[in-house]
């Protein structure tokens, strides 16, 4: 069984997404992660797994008594929250997904609130979170540093597990999770997310839900992905490469309007303008062409369903907001769900929630 404490910090890093998973799963060998870092830790079986975990955790909590029965499930546990950027969905919903789990949390979300202001490091900051809490679900504009404090956790007296909320332009694979939930749940009774086009539009060379999306499906059969974008703002090559070396079939477009027209699932995204490199670069970009409106919506199919991982700025129209096409909503509470399953999973907890009486 692969494990962290058995490789160097600048080995394992020098290692593909791939070959980093074994590094990160449970020690119980079930496949789970222990360490939730990226999209590539997740096959086909572990999302129906996670699917199946969140539909049965989102069922049990209906009732008074499941409710108390699934605060007991983690009640002996405490998390820390550690955003470092500004979050509302994923913050909140990792929050409630504990309490829902009875898990007790701390956090921090403004590093001038804690003793990195006085200049204490990233990693003595993660260390000493390590001391009090026995989860850190982290959100930081640096890639790579949930890897890195995976690492030296698991190299530590008191190794935790690490869950990735957002890192810098590089992934978010909680987000990627809950996309897929809800795109699971949206063809559930209509034949399945296999066969399906799914179109990405915005900004999607700095949209971190982006790559771990685009990856996600190509867990799915015959999954067609258009990545529609202005052309300075379009799919980064490491995204379209993977889709090569998978034999995914995708396609890069300009046009919105056209790519709807043949979309099962639209997924909008914001332009990402806090990675410009001079002030103002983005607003110099002319994104008036990747909107949804009402004449997207009018050539989505009926079955169609628009996405979008939220804050939404002006890209999707609010006229769209009632259409029972719109599954932002959805979405965002599906984020609940997953993450709670994610969370139960990662305590080794899957089965006896998945068994319980409720
Ligand atoms: C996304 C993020 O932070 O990457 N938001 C989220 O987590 N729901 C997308 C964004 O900020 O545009």
């Amino acid at each position: 069984m692969a494990s962290l404490t058995d490789i160097a910090w600048s080995d394992f890093a020098a290692l593909s997404l791939e070959a980093k998973r074994p590094y990160l799963a449970r020690r119980e060998g079930d496949g789970m992660p222990y360490h939730t870092l990226f999209a590539q830790q997740f096959d086909r079986a572990l999302l129906v797994r996670l699917c199946a975990l969140a539909n049965r955790i989102r069922f049990i909590n209906k009732s008074k008594e499941g409710a108390l029965y699934l605060k007991s499930v983690l009640a002996h546990k405490r998390a820390m929250l550690y955003f470092s950027q500004p979050s509302s969905r994923t913050f909140l919903s990792h929050l409630a997904a504990c309490q829902i789990l009875g898990i007790t949390t701390g956090s921090v979300r403004d590093a001038a609130t804690s003793s990195e202001f006085k200049g204490e490091s990233k990693e003595d900051s993660i260390r000493t979170f390590s001391s009090y809490f026995d989860m850190i679900i982290m959100r930081s504009p640096e890639q790579g540093l949930a890897e890195k404090m995976a690492w030296e956790l698991s190299n530590s007296s008191r190794p935790i597990p690490i869950l990735n909320a957002g890192s810098g332009k590089d992934q978010h694979p909680t987000q990627a999770l809950l996309d897929i939930y809800t795109l699971v749940r949206s063809f559930e009774n209509k034949g399945g997310l296999d066969g399906r086009t799914v179109v990405f539009c915005g900004d999607l060379l700095r949209g971190r839900t982006v790559r771990s999306l685009s990856y996600l499906l190509t867990n799915f059969r015959d999954v067609r992905q258009v990545f529609v974008a202005p052309k300075e703002l379009q799919v980064p090559a490491d995204v379209t490469d993977i889709l090569t070396a998978k034999g995914v079939s995708y396609s890069v477009s300009g046009n919105l309007r056209e790519a709807v027209r043949d979309a099962d699932a639209v997924y909008m995204t914001r332009i990402q303008d806090e990675w410009d490199s001079s002030k103002g670069a983005s607003a110099r970009i002319d994104t008036s062409h990747f909107k949804f409106g009402a004449e997207e919506l009018a050539v989505l199919k009926p079955d169609g369903v628009i996405m979008h991982p939220l804050p939404r700025r002006d890209e999707i129209a609010t006229c769209c907001d009632h259409d029972p096409r719109a599954m932002y909503w959805r979405q965002m509470r599906n984020g609940m769900w997953i993450r709670a399953a994610l969370i139960a999973a990662t305590f080794g907890f899957e089965e006896s929630v998945m068994n319980c009486g409720y």
